[in-house]
């Protein structure tokens, strides 16, 4: 009986949410763009963004907040006014109500100076609607991690922000939280929620390699990871209207730049159908990247590009393409690989948006394993297929990560050296609990050694300054290494090779990484230059009282 109300609930639950997604299809819902911590709208890039320190009846505002501003950031930006202000917390959430069907969330993250609130120690998570958008979130560390390959490529842009985006279904109310780690803290400078329309994922979806099993992504939570107008500029957001999105330039992500050169013709490109238009700009279309060497005959390479991305995730790639050049079939076919697999053979642009300069986009879907944080999407002739010449084309690039168990966060991104302080201090307390244990054994030792010399003093009168070189580093260590200095008969009562070996240890153990890293680490600490000097003698004379009984009791 039970069971059967409950389905009855389900069932009305169901026809309910149809009802709504029925009954709001068309209607479009608004945009709602938020300029955190600040106490009025500016209209910035064209758009007016919301103050969230005024009351307003487009979203609410959990309290209580810090509101910081900073008048110098990044001026750079076209949204430079807007990050300008942030709100900072330890939890927060901004809550959208009367919101229908598929939309866009950025969050806009500008890092700046403010108090004594160190950003580069701030870290945090974010949900929205129970998806897990980001965890342990570090914004500085994410924002030098891009820098650094945009260098690597030898592109010359470097970014002081950050955005991140996402596409989710939301049914009347959208809530982000915002939550920060333990003991520390986390900011946003702007949110923008807007609306998609329903198009935008309505195909069907190829599976790369092997099967052709379809895939269905409705019902899944996006994360854009790239978007790129390959072969042209960058297109800003205000150029892609209604939905406000950046195109990259695809250069830095290409593994030989050379492998293809940007051509363009803007005559006369348009959709092949009215429901594509919101799918990229026309922009993206007119322009295109083809495989070089035009005198070469016969070309036998790839135009290849390589992304990072999450491992364990599964990603909707989407490629799009305007045939430019030529206005017959047969002319420029070739193949399409996705992480060394063919995901299409014999691709006619011109065939498959059936003619010149007409907008076309195809989807595939494949799974990044935990083996592997790289995507890899190559293109390169057909020659199987009988084309007249060999040349392959793209115009554009998208890549999407999509939720798994509702989760889109992956928290190992960068190396967690780089994150938050707060898990460097525990680290540091860890190290100073182990240096003060040390302390004691060494000291507890050097009586015991000291006893022992005194005792054998009469048999043992050879030279003192005999001493392995090797010990010299480790007493050069200052005050904390007199220990050592006092200890230094018995070392030498040590035969030939025992102290060869245990001179190589020395020599290896301040080398290590761990140790390496824990002296790092301790560098970065509170504690200032004396504290870490004492720190890091204490680690090596850790690793000191580790050899040493051993050897002194082989020797007796
Ligand atoms: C908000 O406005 C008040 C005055 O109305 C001003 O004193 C304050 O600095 C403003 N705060 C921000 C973050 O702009
Ligand atoms: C809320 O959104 C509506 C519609 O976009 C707009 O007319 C109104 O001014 C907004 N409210 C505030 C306080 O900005
Ligand atoms: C944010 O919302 C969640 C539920 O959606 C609630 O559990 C949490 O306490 C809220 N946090 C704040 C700071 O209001
Ligand atoms: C944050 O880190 C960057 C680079 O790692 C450094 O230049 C900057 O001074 C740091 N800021 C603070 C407040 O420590
Ligand atoms: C970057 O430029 C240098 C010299 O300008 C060149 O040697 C190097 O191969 C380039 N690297 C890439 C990834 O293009
Ligand atoms: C995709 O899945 C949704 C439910 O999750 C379903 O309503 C829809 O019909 C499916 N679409 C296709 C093409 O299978
Ligand atoms: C532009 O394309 C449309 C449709 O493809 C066509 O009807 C029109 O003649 C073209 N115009 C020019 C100038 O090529
Ligand atoms: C465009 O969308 C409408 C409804 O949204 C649909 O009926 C039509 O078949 C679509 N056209 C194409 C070419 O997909
Ligand atoms: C650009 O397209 C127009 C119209 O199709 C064509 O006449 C022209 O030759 C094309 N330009 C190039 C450089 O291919
Ligand atoms: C694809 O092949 C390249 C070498 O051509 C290799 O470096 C890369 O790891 C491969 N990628 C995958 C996902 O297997
Ligand atoms: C292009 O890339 C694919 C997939 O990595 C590879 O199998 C193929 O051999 C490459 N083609 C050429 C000409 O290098």
């Amino acid at each position: 009986m039970e069971k059967v109300q409950g389905r009855g609930i389900l069932g009305l639950v169901f026809l309910i949410i149809v009802f709504l997604s029925v009954s709001s299809g068309e209607a479009q819902s608004r945009s709602v763009l938020v300029n955190c911590g600040a106490n009025s709208s500016v209209h910035v890039d064209g758009r007016r963004w919301i103050g969230d320190l005024a009351p307003n009846d487009n979203f609410t505002v959990s309290s209580p907040v810090i509101a910081a501003s900073n008048s110098a950031a990044d001026s750079d930006s076209t949204l430079g006014p807007l990050y300008k202000t942030a709100r900072i917390f330890n939890a927060l959430n901004y809550t959208f109500a009367g919101m229908q069907g598929n939309h866009f969330l950025r969050l806009h993250f500008c890092p700046f100076p403010f108090e004594n609130y160190n950003v580069n120690e701030s870290s945090f998570s974010v949900v929205a609607n129970g998806l897990k958008l980001m965890i342990e979130f570090n914004v500085p560390a994410e924002i030098s991690d891009k820098n650094l390959h945009q260098q690597n490529s030898n592109s010359s842009s470097s970014s002081l922000s950050l955005v991140k985006e996402y596409i989710l279904a939301v049914n009347d109310v959208l809530v982000v939280e915002f939550v920060s780690s333990r003991g520390s803290f986390g900011f946003i400078n702007a949110i923008e929620v807007v609306p998609v329309v329903d198009t935008l994922f309505a195909d069907s979806v190829s599976k790369v390699g092997g099967s052709n099993a379809n895939f269905n992504v409705s019902g899944r939570g996006i994360e854009t990871m790239y978007r790129l107008n390959v072969g042209g500029q960058e297109i800003q957001p205000n150029q892609d209207s209604d939905l406000w999105r950046k195109w990259e330039v695809d250069s830095s992500y290409m593994i030989t730049a050379d492998a293809g050169v940007g051509i363009r013709n803007t005559s006369n490109v348009t959709y092949a159908s009215n429901n594509d238009s919101s799918v990229a700009p026309l922009l993206v279309y007119e322009t295109a990247r083809v495989m070089s060497n035009t005198e070469v005959l016969e070309k036998k390479f790839n135009m290849s590009w390589k992304f990072r991305v999450d491992p364990d995730f599964d990603y909707l790639i989407r490629l799009h393409f305007c045939e430019l050049v030529y206005g017959r079939a047969n002319q420029r076919i070739f193949r399409v690989y996705i992480n060394n697999k063919t995901a299409a053979d014999s691709f006619d642009v011109y065939v498959r948006a059936g003619g010149k300069n007409i907008a076309y986009h195809q989807d595939y879907f494949d799974t990044v394993f935990s083996n592997t944080n790289t995507l890899w999407i190559q293109l390169g002739p057909d020659t199987a297929a009988g084309a007249s010449g060999t040349d392959a084309l793209l115009n554009g690039l998208e890549i999407f990560k999509l939720s798994r168990s509702a989760n889109l966060a992956y928290a190992d991104r960068i190396d967690s050296a780089e994150k938050s302080g707060s898990h460097s201090k525990s680290w540091i307390l860890w190290v100073e609990i182990g240096a003060g244990v040390a302390s004691v054994l060494i000291i507890a030792i050097t009586f015991a050694c000291i006893f022992c010399f005194c005792k054998n003093r009469r048999k043992q009168k050879s030279d003192i300054k005999d001493n392995p070189p090797g010990w010299r580093p480790i007493a050069m260590h200052g005050a904390a290494a007199s220990s050592i200095a006092s200890t230094k008969g018995g070392v030498h009562s040590l035969n030939g090779s025992l102290a060869a070996s245990a001179r190589q240890k020395w020599h290896d153990a301040p080398l290590s990484p761990w140790t390496k890293r824990l002296i790092d680490l301790a560098m970065k600490g509170d504690g200032g230059p004396a504290e870490t000097t004492v720190l890091a003698n204490s680690m090596l004379q850790l690793h000191f009282t580790v050899e040493w009984p051993k050897q002194v009791s082989s020797e007796s």
